[in-house]
């Protein structure tokens, strides 16, 4: 199978030498990635800024803001079966990038952000029959209610629901994977590379 997953954070600039981004490692994608790698299947792996090396067999495609991942993921999504978006992609970008270093100045500085277009629901809007789609949710609170919400909003095959706490930036994960048809596993406490092993088992 041709596999695509995302990873890491994105970065959107502020001005040429800022920006505004997230904690994400991409270890959880990267782990993904290379397990599905080492199972004999075609990886691509689109990737924001992350100190990870690329897994072997793995191709990747590296990308900075939110709208660079868009376009590399539209353009690879038609050629794929399932596409796993592990990626913490900003929800909001710099309405006005200044092209000039910022200078600081006295009192307040306000800066206007727009939203970002979600990656995950377009993907949803242009999935083909036999493709599959599966997200992640991180939630501070109410974790399978907003995770449930997000599967059927963006049109979902499965939602990897895990607490803030447990995964993000860390080694180690712990997961409910939920699917379309409501079934709900639960996966870890484990390492990010045993949590990629149970999700590719119940996914493939
Ligand atoms: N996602 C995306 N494109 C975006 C933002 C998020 O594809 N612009 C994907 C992420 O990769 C992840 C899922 O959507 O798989 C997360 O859902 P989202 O509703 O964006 O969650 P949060 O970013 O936590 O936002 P919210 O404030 O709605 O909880």
């Amino acid at each position: 199978m041709k596999i695509l997953v995302t990873a890491g954070p994105t970065r959107e600039k502020i001005d040429p030498v800022r920006f505004l981004s997230n904690a994400s490692s991409g270890k959880m994608g990267y782990a993904i990635a290379s397990c599905a790698a080492q199972r004999g299947h075609e990886v691509v792996l689109i990737s924001g800024p992350v100190a990870l090396p690329a897994p072997e067999k793995v191709r990747r495609i590296d990308v900075g803001s939110a709208a660079e991942m868009y376009d590399a993921v539209a353009a690879e999504f038609p050629l794929c079966d399932i596409l796993i978006m592990a990626a913490a992609v900003a929800d909001y970008r710099v309405a006005e990038p200044f092209p000039e270093k910022l200078k600081k100045m006295p009192g307040e500085f306000v800066l206007t952000l727009e939203r970002t277009t979600d990656i995950l629901s377009e993907m949803g809007k242009r999935k083909r029959p036999g493709q599959r789609l599966v997200g992640f949710a991180a939630e501070s609170c109410d974790l399978l209610r907003y995770a449930q919400e997000k599967l059927a909003k963006k049109n979902l095959d499965w939602i990897a629901a895990n607490c803030l706490a447990d995964g993000f930036g860390t080694d180690s994960n712990r997961i409910i994977l939920i699917s379309r048809d409501g079934k709900k596993a639960e996966l870890g406490p484990a390492p990010k590379a045993e949590i990629a092993r149970q999700m590719l088992d119940a996914i493939l």
